[in-house]
């Protein structure tokens, strides 16, 4: 057996201990290094010693994973294991990249100890200093450190990192495979403070702050005028650090030696009645799932991107953050405790592929794999033991149950009681502190609230693949409503596509992988360039720390959560002004009469700079409509006309069977019923198989066939819409009439047969010309909307093109749905069109069918139309790409429905 095919996780490794801000000189080794690829793992150690002739190897910069530097390619898999299932063994092929690197030793270190440091290295690695053998380990994402000697002067670094090894068993996390040395790798000189504890509780006030340390230090926290010996507890006046305001006191502990510089946070975690609670009052955790990922460096992650994820955490409204599925950099820690977010930290581990054995020899209950388990959650908690940020330990993601798994608790909980217990597998809520589910239901999520037990929490909900996540808003009301519910977590923050010179973002099969997930890893609320989804935004709508109402005359604020001071401004039409809500609540400004609709919105913003925003920054808003619509003209006493080609009426021209063929002199073409959209990833999904339900009913290959057309007071086509091969169908009657400028459309459907399951949309779609550009319309909007999303779109005018109303999906699909439309102009050089009624729609420079087909957006290409649809329905978009479909009140199935728009011609 070899290390890297052996039980033993490491070999020659230093207890593991806190992470410290220490004074103690550094060398940071990161940059450029020799490197050479092999495709076995079972070589030679030629290049260990220092003398060894490295010119004829490449360079590469390290931290980084080598495929995303042109050395083979990423991988993708989500629960199965790219390698036969058969533990601890690692397949034969194994690429593995021996590095080297030289480093001059500091004249000032010399006599001092010296640790090597790995912060993070895909899957094992085998290290030697000056061809002098350290030792290996494994635990891709946790901390590795070895007692070195180095000489004067210049010394050689060498190091075998293996893709696979036994410990790939344990790291089956749904996310690209990645060798590597991924982060920085350091050499510290060590005074004698290795390890430092704080424990920081908070109750009434009060604070009560005790430092163990590795050897007898001072402890001081000037602001608090706190100066005592490591080991001896303080307790005094402090204000206690919460996500919302993360109220950090600096601190040094010193020997003689070294000084450690420290950020306490007070806060104590408890469980009450079943109720999860910091510092006394509940927890409500608004949480996202993140991966570490960067569409560049994978998770080689820049600190600026880090910095970045915490930003936009708090800007849309999220207070929590479960580091799936594996502790992050600790920088990013640091950055949770300075700006605030609630952490539940989770330890390196996932067998989930063991699943597909029945769980039969899974890791967490084979008894050899029990030191790495405990490993594992010892590397865990002792390097990130002194984040108040952390308020739960997570044993892991999906690796079944087991005494391994028991083990780490007790581990846990005799090293760390001031934290609870989290790990989803334990169904039974045998070794954890808190009920944790994924992807439940609304339904059985409220049916948890309201059953007495330990707290409950979803670590994973509203899956936001692609379109979505729908229902987001509903969970979120359950997670208000019931104290038992702490809240949840959004899967996932970020999709992990790659960037690609021709594809833009590659996912699953894009590197020719012989088994993978396909897009399965683009499932985040942002797009992998860090631009928010329409999904971010309705997350942040629906995790407002505040809400506003407007009712009954007066505006309302309601604070949910604590928040930094506000400011309301409110507009209408072209008016605007402040409001104080100082007292929660404040009469609705004075308004005149207005023309036509007119909405009162309310924004609260930031009153102050904070950390994390600028003053004015939004938090959320709301709106209360002030003025109704006026009613469109119908009626303009023109009747059609036969020509020589078939019809006229207003600015319509309709061919011999009554299908209009231009309007307003711009050539169109005729609207045709539509029940079919693009899937989406939700549409797609296993717990849906939409897409499969409306192939089989032909929706996207409807035909259309003339009935009758009668031309009198009105024009009017029916027709029988239906798929080959089926018997049934719609009846369809599109009446014209004349109205004003313009031209009344009434669309009449009525089903021919049973039609029980659901359809996708029901609308009409037509083709207008490529000249058409600008958009701009009254109704939901900037983004788009669908009847389960679009918590963030708010009623107003709004404009775009035609370009920019598409919502770039790494993964083609469904998108771009404006709702609860008034009106729309759809213009271009050539003229264009103006709609008036109450729908919803898409415009798009290509077909359903053209959206369907594309695997990524390289494919899709300008025609010769721009298609516009116009719906009065649409069926939800829910989370069945991984949770429930749409709630039943979203299902949308074909009824008998009659609608009316204008339009009307624009120059
Ligand atoms: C969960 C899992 C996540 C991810 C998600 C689907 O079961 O914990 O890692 O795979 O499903 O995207």
């Amino acid at each position: 057996m070899s290390y890297y095919d052996d039980f033993v996780p490491h070999q020659g490794l230093r207890p593991p201990r806190a992470h410290l801000d220490t004074d103690a000189p550094r060398l940071v080794l990161d940059g450029d290094w020799r490197f050479r690829l092999s495709p076995v793992a079972d070589l030679p150690a030629d290049f260990v010693a220092p003398d060894f002739d490295d010119s004829g190897w490449d360079t590469l910069a390290v931290p980084c994973h080598w495929p995303l530097r042109g050395y083979g390619n990423p991988w993708y898999t989500n629960v199965v294991y790219p390698f036969p299932v058969d533990p601890p063994h690692p397949p034969e092929d194994n690429p593995t990249g021996d590095h080297r690197v030289a480093f001059d030793l500091p004249d000032d270190w010399a006599g001092r100890r010296v640790v090597l440091r790995f912060d993070g290295v895909e899957s094992c690695a085998k290290v030697w200093l000056n061809g002098a053998e350290l030792g290996f380990f494994t635990g891709s994402r946790l901390r590795a450190e070895f007692d070195v000697t180095p000489r004067p002067g210049r010394n050689v670094l060498a190091v075998r990192v293996h893709q696979w090894s036994a410990a790939s068993y344990l790291e089956d996390q749904d996310q690209w495979w990645l060798p590597g040395i991924f982060r920085s790798v350091t050499l510290e000189a060590r005074g004698d403070l290795d390890d430092v504890f704080v424990h920081a509780s908070y109750r009434d006030g009060r604070g009560t702050l005790r430092v163990d340390t590795s050897v007898p230090a001072t402890v001081s926290v000037p602001e608090l005028g706190i100066e005592v010996a490591s080991g001896v507890a303080a307790t005094v006046a402090v204000q206690p650090w919460s996500a919302e305001r993360p109220r950090l006191y600096d601190a040094t502990v010193a020997t003689d030696s070294e000084t450690v510089r420290l950020r306490i946070g007070f806060r104590t975690v408890s469980i009450e009645d079943g109720v999860l609670l910091v510092n006394g009052e509940p927890l409500a955790l608004r949480g996202v799932n993140r991966h570490e990922f960067h569409p560049d460096h994978g998770r080689a992650v820049p600190y600026e991107t880090m910095r970045e994820d915490v930003l936009l955490m708090k800007r849309h409204n999220i207070n929590a953050v479960r580091t799936s599925h594996y502790p992050p950099h600790p920088a990013f820690l640091d950055l949770c405790d300075e700006l605030g977010l609630w952490v539940i930290d989770e330890c390196d581990l996932e067998t989930h592929g063991f699943f597909f054995t029945g769980w039969e020899r899974n890791p967490s209950d084979v008894p050899e794999w029990r030191e790495s388990y405990l490993d594992r959650m010892r590397r865990t908690v002792e390097r990130d033991k002194n984040h108040p940020s952390i308020v739960l330990w997570s044993l892991g993601n999906e690796s079944h149950t087991g005494a391994n798994l028991a083990a780490m608790t007790g581990w846990v909980r005799d090293r760390d009681p001031s934290r609870p217990v989290h790990y989803e597998g334990d169904a039974d809520c045998a070794y954890v502190d808190v009920y944790s589910r994924m992807y439940a239901t609304h339904a059985e999520v409220a049916e948890i609230g309201q059953e007495p037990g330990i707290p409950f929490l979803q670590c994973e909900y509203a899956h936001a693949m692609g379109n979505g996540p729908g229902g987001l808003a509903e969970y979120v009301a359950l997670f208000d409503r019931y104290p038992r519910i702490a809240g949840g977590f959004v899967w996932e923050w970020i999709d992990h596509g790659l960037r690609h010179p021709s594809l833009e973002y590659a996912y699953g099969g894009d590197y020719g992988e012989p088994l993978h997930d396909g897009n399965f890893v683009i499932d985040g609320l942002l797009f992998p360039d860090r631009t928010p989804s329409p999904g971010l935004l309705d997350v942040k709508k629906v995790y407002e720390p505040v809400r506003v109402t407007v009712a009954d005359g007066r505006v309302t604020v309601e604070e949910l959560r604590p928040v930094p001071p506000l400011r309301f401004e409110w507009s209408a039409g072209d008016l605007s002004g402040e409001l104080d809500l100082s007292s929660g609540s404040a009469p609705l400004p004075e308004l005149p009469s207005f023309a036509g609709e007119t909405w009162l919105t309310v924004r609260a913003v930031l009153a102050q700079d904070q950390p994390w925003a600028a003053a004015g920054h939004e938090i959320t808003w709301a709106q209360h409509q002030v003025a109704a619509a006026v009613a469109p003209v119908v009626g303009g006493g023109d009747r059609p006309q036969r020509t020589g080609s078939g019809f006229s009426l207003g600015p319509g021209e309709f061919d011999r069977t009554g299908r209009l063929r231009a309007f307003g002199g711009l050539p169109v073409g005729a609207p045709h019923l539509a029940l079919w959209r693009a899937p989406t990833d939700n549409d797609r999904g296993e717990n849906a198989h939409l897409d499969q339900t409306w192939h089989a009913l032909g929706l996207h290959r409807l035909t259309h066939r003339l009935d009758g057309v009668e031309a009198g007071e009105t024009l009017v086509v029916r027709e029988r819409t239906a798929a080959a091969a089926l018997a049934r169908g719609a009846l369809v009657t599109y009446e014209w009439a004349s109205a004003g400028a313009g031209l009344a459309l009434t669309v009449s459907v009525e089903p021919d047969g049973e039609w029980p399951e659901p359809i996708a949309r029901l609308a009409v779609a037509m083709p207008l010309p490529a000249s058409i550009e600008h958009v701009t319309w009254f109704g939901r909007g900037p983004g788009e909307a669908y009847p389960d999303t679009g918590s963030a779109t708010l009623v107003g005018r709004w404009e775009s093109t035609v370009d920019g109303m598409q919502t770039p999906y790494v993964r083609p699909q469904e998108n771009g749905r404006r709702a609860d439309v008034r009106w729309a102009e759809l213009t271009g050089p050539d003229g264009g069109l103006r709609i008036a009624g109450d729908f919803g729609f898409t415009v798009r420079r290509w077909t359903d069918a053209d959206l369907a087909a594309a695997r990524h957006r390289n494919e899709l290409r300008a025609g010769a139309a721009v298609w516009l649809t116009i719906d009065v329905g649409q069926q939800g978009i829910g989370t069945a790409s991984c949770g429930p479909g749409a709630l039943p009140e979203h299902v949308l199935t074909l009824r008998k429905t009659a609608f009316t728009v204008v339009c009307t011609p624009l120059s």
